[in-house]
Order: structure tokens, then C-alpha cells, then sequence
């Protein structure tokens, strides 16, 4: 793995989750990425951090040994979703596993804004001095109203995003090799 990515919904139908596998098939053969499941991961406890489960443990080490990490995810309550938030706590303590860490935002919501107060927020955490992460300037992909996008069978097919996507994911690979 590569590029690891970070899915914010745990439904098992998520639009994100399926935006993300998307993804990973669509670029194959340019970047090994991987979705990290986060479901797993205990609430975070600063009594165990220094010696933290093994699921926490397991997604750390994954984390750190990726180029990089995209977060794809929906917006909860004009925020991030508690469990990303709970993945990014783990990662901001003891081995600071997201420092200096390129990182990208996508996020898709059945409203009319497409996750930018959910964007806005992820920005923020991943500023926060425990976080640090590099997050790819002045690019974001925000997919509103994304039920529209999919068809029958529930494959991704809104050309337009793709097109964009296309861009921007090799604007991703690129930093990221300049940053190496
Ligand atoms: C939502 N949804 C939502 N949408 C949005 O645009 N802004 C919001 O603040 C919220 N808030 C919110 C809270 C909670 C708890 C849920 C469950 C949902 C709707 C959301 O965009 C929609 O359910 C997406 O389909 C969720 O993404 P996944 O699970 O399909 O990836």
C-alpha cells in the first residue's frame, strides 16, 4: 500500500466508501492505494495511548508506513463524523503518526454544500499542532447532492467529477513525489 484512505462513513452502503473504491480501481495502475478501516477503533483514551490496543496499534503502523493518506468523507451535523475524529485523535499523540504526512479531502453529502463545513473543520484538525499534516493547498473536491450521481447498479458515473478527479488525484501524486 501506498496511499491509504480513510473513509469517514461506516455504512455499509456509504457513497463515499463506494466514491472511494472508485477511486483505488480507477488508478491502479499509477498508485497502490488501500482503504484503513477506522470502525474498529476504540473511543480514545489518554490513559492508553502509550501502549494502545492493537487495532490501534495495526492502523498506526499502516498510517505511517503510507506516502500519503486521502480522507474520503461525508459531512455529520456541519462537521466530520465522530468516528474520523476519534482515528485522528489516536493519531495526533505519542508516535505523531500524520506529521508531516501529505494528505488530500474528498468529501461527498446528499446536501446542497457538498461537506464544505465538514472540509472546513478536517482542515482545521489537520493543522492542529498534534495532527500537522500537509494538506494539498487549494484543492478540494466537494460532491453535493451525491445520490444523483450514481446509477442503477450503484456504480459512480458523474463525468464531470471524474474529470476533476482525474486532476486533482495527479496533482496529489505529483506533490507528493516532490515532497519525497
Ligand atoms: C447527515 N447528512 C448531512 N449532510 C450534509 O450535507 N450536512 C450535514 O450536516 C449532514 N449531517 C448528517 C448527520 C448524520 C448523523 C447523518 C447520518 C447524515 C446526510 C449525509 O450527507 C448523507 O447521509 C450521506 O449519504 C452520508 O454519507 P455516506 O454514508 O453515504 O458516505
Amino acid at each position: 500500500m501506498d496511499i491509504a484512505v480513510i473513509v469517514g462513513s461506516l455504512r455499509k452502503e456509504s457513497y463515499n466508501k463506494k466514491i472511494a473504491e472508485f477511486i483505488i480501481e480507477r488508478y491502479k495502475d499509477n498508485v497502490n492505494m488501500e482503504i484503513i478501516p477506522i470502525d474498529k477503533l476504540p473511543l480514545f483514551n489518554e490513559d492508553l495511548e502509550s501502549n494502545p490496543p492493537i487495532e490501534v496499534k495495526e492502523f498506526k503502523r499502516r498510517i505511517k508506513e503510507s506516502y500519503g493518506v486521502i480522507f474520503v468523507t461525508p459531512e455529520y451535523n456541519h462537521s466530520i463524523p465522530g468516528g474520523l475524529k476519534n482515528a485522528l485523535d489516536w493519531c495526533s499523540r505519542v508516535d505523531r503518526v500524520l506529521v508531516n504526512k501529505p494528505v488530500f479531502i474528498i468529501g461527498a453529502s446528499n446536501g446542497n454544500v457538498g461537506t464544505a463545513r465538514c472540509q472546513s473543520h478536517l482542515t482545521q484538525i489537520l493543522n492542529s499542532p498534534g495532527v500537522m499534516a500537509l494538506n494539498l493547498p487549494s484543492t478540494h473536491v466537494l460532491i453535493p447532492n451525491v445520490q444523483e450521481y450514481f446509477d442503477e447498479e450503484n456504480k459512480f458515473i458523474d463525468k464531470r467529477t471524474i474529470k476533476y478527479l482525474d486532476k486533482v488525484v495527479a496533482k496529489f501524486m505529483q506533490w507528493i513525489e516532490k515532497l519525497k
